[in-house]
């Protein structure tokens, strides 16, 4: 496949990350929700977690003093929503009330859950690493939940489009799945069966 250049400072949108998060963070009382791609999991035993969040964020201060933090899949419902908390400092909003989004305080940490979102995570912080103008926060995960009706023991993308988690691809720009397929391997090989999403 033919290839043109891509600046370094751009390639990781090369990386299509996993579900855009709402990170929730605490401090002496005070909540803060914070829109963030660059998530991952690290560990399935002990259950491990990573967000990276630039050290300029107040989000970044809450995480390092409150100890804690959760990470929330939004739906494509929350949109405006999303881009808002992606796009204001906590220095200078109360967010959650903004944008109305209803925090409800983790059962295992400190920090808060979201209301709207298909699915929370509670992470107590295991680590704290440098990533050059980011921290990489590692969590524990201490619990999670999620909308029964959208994921059992894994994403069904059931329920319409409101209802899917989306990716970023950049700026403004979200990506939302539009089938799901699945692999089976019989005598033949590996075969594909698509199914696309209800609308
Ligand atoms: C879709 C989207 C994804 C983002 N992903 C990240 C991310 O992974 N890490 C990060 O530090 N900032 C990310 N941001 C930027 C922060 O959400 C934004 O700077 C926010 O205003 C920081 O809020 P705070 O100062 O209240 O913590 C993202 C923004 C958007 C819109």
């Amino acid at each position: 496949m033919e290839k043109k250049e891509v600046p370094v400072q751009g390639a990781y949108r090369l990386l299509s990350p996993g579900w855009v998060v709402l990170v929730g963070s605490e401090k002496d009382g005070r909540y803060n929700v914070m829109t963030a791609a660059w998530q991952m999991p690290v560990s399935v035993n002990p259950p491990l977690v990573a967000v990276a969040v630039a050290k300029r964020h107040l989000t970044a201060e809450y995480i390092r003093t409150g100890g804690a933090f959760t990470l929330n899949v939004p739906g494509y419902g929350l949109l405006p929503k999303v881009q808002y908390c992606g796009s204001i400092s906590g220095r200078n909003a109360d967010k959650f009330a903004a944008a109305g989004l209803t925090p409800v305080p983790g059962q295992k940490v400190a920090a808060p859950l979201i209301k709207e979102c298909l699915a929370g995570i509670e992470c107590r912080l295991w680590n704290t690493y440098d990533g050059g103008d980011h921290y990489i926060f590692v969590g524990e995960i201490k619990a999670a939940a999620a909308a029964p009706e959208h994921f059992e023991t894994q994403w069904s993308l059931t329920g319409g489009r409101e209802h899917l988690p989306v990716n970023h691809l950049g700026g403004g720009v979200y990506a939302v799945p539009g089938m799901v397929a699945s692999v089976s391997k019989d005598e033949k090989g590996f075969t594909v069966t698509e199914k696309p999403l209800e609308e």
